[in-house]
């Protein structure tokens, strides 16, 4: 029985000592290769079994953008790779994140907007599909705090080092190669087993 105790406790506590894999991802509401990862590799590793214990996943809705501060009203200007539609669909999304402050809850929303004909559109009607509160985030959109939450997923952005040079860019435990984002595109769940050092969760697979 003392033995079994001792094992049990071993087990969470290796289970506890092991680091979450940190990906974080540079994405853009429009951009087709976005679109594809959030849609696949991401979405295949959120729903293997326990992947969510050992993934960390923060996404950074901005990419290519630019912003410059309006000195007149104190606001960011943000303009888009994919025009003015973007720049609504990555603030919709910043503000989701910051309003939710959950991925395992807000992921499905990010998939069902990205799968759809049209992002911006769907966003409501894929945010009651998975019970996430749409007023808040429709009033945070137009609001100063939403503003600057975008600001900070800018700055978050501009400081990547390497700089970007293509989105979705994938920082993967603080590092970013081409090689790794290649493979997280294509097989996040991969990525993300082989660098768990605690004991691997069913959807590893063997
Ligand atoms: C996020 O939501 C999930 C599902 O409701 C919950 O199990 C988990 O504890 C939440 N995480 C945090 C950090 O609140």
């Amino acid at each position: 029985m003392r033995f079994l105790l001792l094992l049990f406790a071993g087990a969470v506590l290796c289970a506890k000592d092991a680091q979450k894999v940190v990906v974080e991802v540079a994405i853009e509401s429009l951009c087709p290769d976005c679109r594809d990862v959030i849609t696949g590799s991401i979405w295949e590793a959120f729903r293997a079994d326990g992947l969510l214990d050992i993934m960390d996943l923060r996404l950074y809705p901005y990419g290519n953008a630019k912003q410059q501060l309006d000195q007149s009203t104190g606001l960011w200007k943000f303009t888009c790779q994919h025009g003015e539609k973007e720049c609504q669909g990555n603030l919709m999304q910043t503000c989701a994140i910051n309003i939710v402050q959950n991925m395992t809850v807000l992921f499905p929303w990010f998939w069902c907007m990205e799968r759809s004909t049209s992002p911006i559109d769907f966003a409501p009607r894929c945010a009651s599909q998975f019970g996430i509160p749409w007023a808040p985030i429709q009033s945070c959109v137009s609001s100063p705090q939403g503003n600057a939450w975008e600001h900070q997923m800018g700055a978050w952005t501009d400081n990547l080092s390497p700089a970007h040079t293509e989105v979705p860019w994938f920082v993967v435990n603080g590092a970013h190669d081409e090689t790794t984002n290649q493979r997280c595109a294509e097989n996040l769940i991969g990525v993300v087993c082989g660098l768990y050092q605690g004991p691997k969760p069913a959807g590893c697979g063997r």
